[in-house]
């Protein structure tokens, strides 16, 4: 597939065992340039893991993981200098500033303090002046978070980075990671905040139990969901409930009826509502949110 040839990541049946424990059974996708990747699942579910062997820390027990071509684990040194990566709980040296630690960072990954470096510790609004031990959680993200976007890397890898941060910071990071979209780079995002990651990824991976169990855009997915309608019309619509993929029809005090319907039932249902003089209608796609909780509260996802 000429596709998979463009993927700057691109993982197939990756698996990784902790002693007896299957931590990763089958991990499988790929990512593009210029792709924002949504990674989300469960605690536990494999989202970490899969990130540490990505960047070479965790040796696979099985399956492969190439980014740009190369090995993850047999090329990390190569492959490292063109990778930005984020971690949940950032760890920094408790004695050093905030700035000298952005700059040791920029110095490990080959670059250096740059304009750029500025106007991202501006536009996080972070004193760089003050040691690493007097900061905050969202404070110890932001050096982190201002290192990695000062680098000029391909493929940027963020594990819940934005744990932390309030709401304005919040959408100085999105902001920032959609400019490393239209650069053409490839970003990873894990991340618990599904409203974020509606927001931001192009395509998104969900991770249950070490193995990916949907991978596709919101709207790839929206086909397994439903969704809900509410309506009035002028004619008596008694046969609604007997359609295919019609669920939970109740009529509300208001005159209204609520009702769901299958994602790829729609289109009869519709012709059928229409035929009985529509007054009004109302209709409210899935959310991921939606999506998530059929795959965390139930078994249909195995
Ligand atoms: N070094 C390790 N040794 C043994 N088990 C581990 C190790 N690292 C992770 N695990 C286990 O592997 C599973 C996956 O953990 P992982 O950290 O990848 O989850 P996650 O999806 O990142 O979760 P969270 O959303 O909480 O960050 C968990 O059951 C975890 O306990
Ligand atoms: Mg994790």
């Amino acid at each position: 597939m000429t596709q998979e040839k463009n993927a700057i990541l691109h993982i197939d049946h990756l698996q990784k065992r902790f002693g007896k424990f299957q931590a990763l059974k089958n991990v499988t996708f790929d990512v593009y340039p210029g792709e924002v990747f949504g990674f989300i699942g469960p605690n536990g579910a494999g989202k970490s893991t899969t990130i540490r062997t990505l960047l070479g820390i965790l040796r696979a027990s099985g399956g492969t993981a190439t980014l740009f071509g190369k090995d993850v684990y047999k090329d990390s040194v190569s492959i490292h200098k063109k990778l930005a990566y984020v971690p949940g709980d950032v760890y920094l040296w408790p004695n050093l500033t905030g700035g000298e630690i952005i700059d040791l960072f920029l110095k490990l990954g080959n670059t250096k303090h740059s304009a750029r470096t500025d106007e991202m510790i501006k536009r996080f609004q972070l004193d760089t002046t003050k040691k690493a031990r007097t900061y905050s959680k969202g404070n110890r993200q932001k050096v982190a978070l201002v290192a990695a976007f000062s680098t000029d890397a391909d493929f940027y890898i963020f594990d819940e980075p934005t744990s932390g941060l309030d709401p304005l910071n919040e959408e100085i990071f999105q902001k920032s990671v959609l400019e490393l979209k239209e650069a053409g780079k490839a970003v990873l995002l894990s991340s618990h905040i599904l409203s974020e990651v509606e927001k931001m990824c192009d395509r998104i991976g969900i991770i249950r139990d070490g193995v990916i169990v949907e991978t596709g855009s919101l709207s790839d997915m929206r086909h397994l969901t439903r969704t809900v309608i509410q309506y009035q019309t002028i004619n008596p619509t008694t046969e609604l409930k007997d359609f295919k993929g019609v669920h939970n029809v109740t009529l509300e005090t208001d005159g209204l009826t609520t009702f769901s319907v299958d994602s790829d039932q729609i289109s009869p249902v519709m012709d059928y509502l229409s035929s009985k003089k529509i007054v009004s209608l109302q209709s409210t796609p899935p959310t991921l949110e939606d999506l998530f909780m059929r795959y965390y509260n139930s078994d249909e996802g195995r």
